[in-house]
């Protein structure tokens, strides 16, 4: 179809966006124009206007139009997709109850404006931290849209999971199929290679290296955003993005033949993950839909890796249902 696209990306001034927006625009979803509905608040208007004038200078043929606003209401209205990367960031002296306050407050309102405005076939991926309980949030404020249209990115993680194991076995990321991220996307986070396979073998037999996996692989990738903060004295930014494109893209346009990715969306209870948390599972899709991968035998050592990341999901739904957000 050549009528756009219509996309919102809500923080379109932060950092995610200025590599986001410029990924979008050159075709990281497909071929088809997009319109970007860009959110911000007040303040960051002025820088907002600057990175649209970067668009413009970018001549992008598939970039049909840009708007940019700071009422959710207007800028969501009509999207097909909604990708709110926008949060407040932990400060200093901030307690986790002042946080998931401050960001219950941004997707309370966002939810409730894309339950009145948004297109009927709208989905909504969440990066903005922490990103599972606050699509729980915005998914729990739109009654009216379906709640498989909500998912939480864990796409990084995923990723991050990859280029580790193609490290470790000199194996290309091109190889490596059904890699799978459990839970939070938070340090808890367990990502799973029992299930993933390199070039059809199966990926922990060519590691052959529990140690390596326990000690190595799991907290590279569970800790890799800390590692980049110390690094870089900022959070990764383009690799977030490039996920968040990632993630889009093959939720639109469905998962190859054989593989699947990894998505925080609702559970229906799968793998003893309790009905209604965001959790992240592998999953497959299809004309726009997903579904989680059913039948992965569960080893005693994958289950309390699971189980402690949804415990910690748990909690955090028990922090946001006292403070009323849901
Ligand atoms: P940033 O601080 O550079 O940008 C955030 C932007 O959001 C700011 O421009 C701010 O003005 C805007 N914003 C705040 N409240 C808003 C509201 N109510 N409506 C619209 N815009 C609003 O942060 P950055 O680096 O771009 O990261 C964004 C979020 O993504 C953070 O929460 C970060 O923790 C998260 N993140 C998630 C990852 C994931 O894998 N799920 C990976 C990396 C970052």
């Amino acid at each position: 179809s050549t009528t756009p696209l219509k996309v919102a990306v809500t923080g379109a001034a932060g950092q995610i966006g200025y590599s986001l927006l410029f990924r979008l625009a050159s075709g990281a979803l497909g071929d088809r124009p997009i319109q970007l509905q860009l959110l911000e608040i007040e303040p960051a208007l002025k820088a907002l206007e600057g990175v649209v004038m970067e668009l413009d200078d970018c001549a992008f043929p598939l970039l049909a139009g840009v708007e940019i606003g700071a009422d959710p209401t207007k800028i969501f209205d009509g999207v097909n997709l909604a990708l709110l990367v926008g949060a407040r960031p932990r400060g200093p002296g901030m307690e986790r109850g002042d946080l998931l306050s401050a960001n219950g407050a941004i997707f309370t309102a966002q939810g409730k404006a894309l339950n009145e405005v948004a297109a009927d076939d709208v989905r909504v991926g969440v990066t903005g931290n922490p990103a599972n309980t606050n699509a729980l949030i915005a998914m729990t404020n739109a009654p009216d849209i379906p709640q498989n249209r909500f998912s939480a990115l864990t796409r990084l993680d995923h990723n991050r999971a990859l280029s580790q194991l193609a490290a470790k076995t000199g194996a290309s990321v091109n190889d490596i199929t059904r890699m799978t991220i459990w839970g939070n996307h938070s340090a808890t986070q367990y990502p799973d290679l029992f299930h993933a396979e390199i070039a059809g073998r199966n990926a922990a037999e060519v590691v052959n290296d529990q140690a390596w996996v326990e000690d190595y692989f799991i907290p590279t990738v569970a800790k890799r955003g800390a590692a980049i903060i110390d690094a870089r004295g900022a959070s990764s930014a383009a690799s977030a993005a490039s996920a968040t494109c990632n993630a889009a893209r093959d939720w639109l346009n469905g998962t190859p033949e054989g593989d699947w990715v990894s998505m925080a969306v609702v559970s229906d209870g799968s793998y003893g993950v309790p009905e209604g948390l965001i959790s992240s599972f592998p999953v497959t899709t299809k004309d726009g839909d997903w579904s989680i991968v059913q039948g992965l035998e569960i080893s005693e050592f994958s289950r309390g890796r699971i189980d402690a990341s949804v415990a910690e999901l748990a909690d955090e739904k028990a922090a946001v249902t006292e403070l009323g957000l849901i």
